[in-house]
């Protein structure tokens, strides 16, 4: 049975059935394959997305659960996010395939908290995990991108 969604401030028409991960309607269906999996058990962030501004793991989020919800995937984000920008000037990216996770909870952590400290930091990013270990750039760019000074 065909589902709408919104995804990026478009409405489009989905074929997969109701339990369906977000993440496989994404990457599969819609082709907006910035988004990663990683683990599909929500424990490494990598397949992050906001849903309504909140950082969602779209690998377990059935698209059941998104009537009338805004889905933004780092497509929506356009390139010239402060967070996709501050990425850029600290060279933020090892493999990069966490990155695209990373930046969709940095940027919904700078929404709700524009000036975040190093708590609200761990608080937002601790389940995006980097196996290329690249916290410390991360960090700083998520500073960088909030105006804030770096420890
Ligand atoms: S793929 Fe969703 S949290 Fe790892
Ligand atoms: S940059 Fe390689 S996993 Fe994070």
């Amino acid at each position: 049975m065909a589902k709408s969604l919104t995804i990026n401030g478009k409405t489009v028409t989905v074929e997969a059935s109701p339990d369906t991960p977000l993440l496989w309607v994404l990457r599969d269906e819609l082709e907006l394959t910035g988004t990663k999996y990683g683990c599909g058990i929500a424990q490494c962030g990598a397949c992050t997305v906001h849903a309504d501004g909140q950082a969602i793991r779209s690998c377990q989020t059935p698209i059941s659960a998104l009537d009338g919800v805004k889905i933004t995937t780092i497509e929506g984000l356009g390139g010239t996010h402060p967070v996709q920008t501050a990425w850029v000037r600290h060279d933020v990216p090892q493999c990069g395939y966490c990155q695209s996770g990373q930046i969709m909870s940095a940027a919904a952590l700078l929404a709700a908290t524009p000036k975040p400290g190093d708590a609200d930091i761990d608080a937002a990013m601790s389940g995006n995990i980097c196996r290329c270990g690249a916290y410390q750039r991360i960090r700083a760019a998520i500073k960088d991108a909030a105006g804030v000074a770096a420890a």
